[in-house]
Order: structure tokens, then sequence, then C-alpha cells
């Protein structure tokens, strides 16, 4: 593995990934994806089995992406598993950050579960700041800046 994108729902981890993966020459693996792919839509996963069920398929994809040498984005949630935060580690890890007045235009796709508008957005970020921020070697803000231009920066760190 080479990189590992963090952060909570719409920083852009997906988005940003895919461009610094594609500047890297490397695959892009998003663990959402690698779920859903397997298992159905993340919404369907919480209504029909609830969230402890949805972490323990995710953590599954999260040991898989892991062995990929590749650009990884984890779902915002990902990192809550203590087995991963002991796996990160070993990893080279980049926090994706966005303000509350960029989130709004990301959200409301119905796609997430635990985040349907902006103020449970903030209690879900402010309830995992200390984490993320703990096991980041590289924080971005991407709240007001062009794909191509966070990518670029991305991968000159990496
Ligand atoms: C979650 C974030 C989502 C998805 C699930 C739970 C979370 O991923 O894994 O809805 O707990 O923050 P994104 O961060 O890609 O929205």
């Amino acid at each position: 593995m080479r990189l590992v994108l963090i952060g909570p729902p719409a920083a852009g981890k997906s988005r940003i990934g895919k461009r610094v993966a594609r500047l890297l020459g490397l695959p892009f693996i998003d663990t959402d994806s690698l779920v859903v792919a397997a298992h159905g839509p993340i919404s369907d996963i919480f209504a029909t089995h609830g969230e402890p069920h949805f972490r323990s398929l995710e953590r599954a994809e999260v040991v898989k992406a892991l062995s990929a040498d590749a650009v990884v984005s984890f779902g915002g949630g990902a990192v809550l598993d203590a087995e991963t935060q002991h796996d990160l580690a070993r990893h080279p890890v980049v926090l994706l950050t966005v303000q509350p007045h960029a989130v709004l235009s990301r959200l409301g796709n119905g796609k997430r579960p635990l985040v349907a508008d902006v103020e449970s957005w903030i209690a879900l970020y402010e309830k995992r700041r200390d984490l993320y921020e703990r096991l980041a070697d590289h924080t971005v803000d991407t709240s007001d800046r062009p794909t191509d231009q966070l990518a670029a920066e991305i991968a000159d760190w990496a």
C-alpha cells in the first residue's frame, strides 16, 4: 500500500483519491465501493443489519485494501476500528478535512445514512476529530480548492 486517505464524509476522499492514484500511476481502491460491490448499498446494510454489521464488513475490505499496492480511500468511519487504527501506523496517511460551509453542496445524494444534514455532519466530525488527527501524517483542507491542485499536492507529498 502506498497511501491511505482518511477523513469525514464529504471531504472528497474518493474524488481526490482517484486523481492522486492517476498521478502516481497506481490503482485506486475505495473501501465503500468494495463493501457495496460485495454486499449492496450502504444505506440498505445500515437499515437491515445495523452499523456494527456494516463495520465488520468494512473492516474485512480494509484488510484487503491495505494489502494492495494502491491509493486507498477509507469510508469516513473505517478508522473507528481499533485494529485498523493499529494497522494504519505502518502506512502513510493523509487526512482530508473540509469546513462546514463546503459540506452542504456535497451532501444530499442519500447514500450516507449517518449524515443527513450539516448539523449531523458537524456532530460526527467533532466526535472523531482527535482520532483523525492522531492517525494522520499529513493534513489537507479540501474546502475551497480545485481537485487537480489538491491531488497534485498530495501526490508530491506521497
Ligand atoms: C460513514 C461514511 C461513509 C460510509 C458510511 C459510514 C461514516 O463513507 O462508509 O456511510 O461513518 O463516516 P464516506 O466517508 O465516503 O461518505
